[in-house]
């Protein structure tokens, strides 16, 4: 997971720290009426913008909670699910099935999905420090082979490397690194495109979201990427902000926009936004409309951003329980900021 340290190091990234995140009080979220018959999904669709959210497959069979997934959102991400830990946590012994009911689920509703992440050091099972440098590629080989090749044709999209530049700007001393070099990730690409021609293949990252030393590296490295000849298609944008630690509209336009010019798409991969900073509830509710306006505004003014995905949508279930950093409060009651998205995606 992301440590809250990380966070710190994405908030600071996004242009400082407005101090520590208090946890606040459950917010009596302002339930904002939408136009009859407007949802974020229709919104989105009106202008060819892809709205989704992370979702925990254990929350599918909660009534509520799909039906508003359904409702408002056209793309899904499994929240951690897909991830090598919670697949294979012991040598040769996988188990897909919590990815399945999410794919099966999306299969359902005729969603589109994307697969999170087939490469992240936060989500290495353990056995596999300590294996030799070829068993180490052959397990990696094998697992990026047989994950994506298990829904080849089903998912859109797959994060394939998740989090490889470091916060200070160089590529992370990870496993990955250690063992393999700096060619992991070129070799991890590729692996993903034969075994699905047809999934767009992400690289994806934090506090690189704006015009900064790891934004830089993050465009160095695609930039290189692509130079070479790697089938990367994309590049997520994670944007864990908050309401006081926010990149500038300007920062993330001219960032999405080099990376568009060398060939990628830009998505918007992990969004949302704490409550931080002075002032009262209504405030801070009406600062963090504010934020996801502004942000979700700016994909929608840039062609080669495909769409935004929230980090989850109901502040009930989020990994940063207590800084009500979604859309819907723990009610599902739509807070400001949902119309602050409505709003964008309207063009309003
Ligand atoms: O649901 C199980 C539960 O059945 C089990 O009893 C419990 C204890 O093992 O685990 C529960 O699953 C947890 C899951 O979150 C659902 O809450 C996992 O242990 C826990 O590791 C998992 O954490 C996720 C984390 O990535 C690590 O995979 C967070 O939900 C998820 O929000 C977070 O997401 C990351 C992105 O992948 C990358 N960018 C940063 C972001 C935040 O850290």
């Amino acid at each position: 997971m992301m440590t809250l340290l990380a966070l710190s190091a994405s908030l600071a990234a996004c242009g400082g720290i407005a101090g520590p995140v208090a946890p606040s009080p459950t917010p009596d979220g302002v339930n904002v009426p939408p136009p009859a018959g407007v949802t974020l999904r229709s919104a989105a669709a009106s202008i060819g913008k892809l709205v989704g959210a992370a979702v925990k497959s254990n929350l599918l069979a909660d009534g509520e909670y799909s039906r508003v997934l359904r409702q408002e959102f056209n793309y899904l991400t499994a929240e951690y699910e897909l991830k090598w830990d919670v697949i294979e946590p012991r040598m040769g012994r996988t188990d897909y099935s919590r990815g399945d009911a999410i794919v099966s689920f999306g299969d359902a509703q005729r969603l589109r999905m994307k697969g999170h992440a087939l490469i992240w050091h936060e989500s290495t099972p353990s056995w596999v420090e300590d294996l030799p440098t070829d068993a180490f590629r052959a397990a990696l080989m094998a697992h990026i082979r047989t994950t994506v090749g298990r829904y080849r044709g089903r998912l859109a999209a797959w994060d394939v490397v998740n989090e490889a530049v470091s916060d200070g700007g160089g590529l992370r001393d990870s496993v990955y690194q250690r063992k393999l070099g700096n060619g992991y990730i070129a070799e991890a690409f590729r692996e993903a495109r034969t075994a699905d021609p047809s999934a767009l293949l992400f690289y994806n990252d934090y506090g690189a979201e704006g015009l900064n030393g790891k934004s830089n590296r993050v465009y160095e490295l695609v930039r290189d990427l692509k130079a070479a000849g790697v089938p990367i298609d994309g590049v997520g944008l994670q944007m864990h902000v908050g309401t006081t630690s926010r990149p500038s509209v300007a920062d993330i336009a001219a960032n999405m926009r080099r990376l568009a010019a060398l060939g990628v798409v830009v998505t918007i991969s992990e969004m949302d936004v704490v409550l931080n900073g002075p002032g009262s509830q209504d405030e801070r509710l009406a600062a963090q409309r504010e934020v996801y306006r502004d942000i979700v505004g700016v994909c929608v003014r840039e062609p080669r951003c495909d769409g935004v995905t929230f980090w989850g949508f109901t502040d009930g279930h989020t990994w940063l329980p207590g800084q009500e950093p979604l859309l819907f409060d723990a009610q599902y009651g739509r807070k400001p900021a949902y119309s602050g998205v409505l709003d964008a995606l309207l063009g309003r």
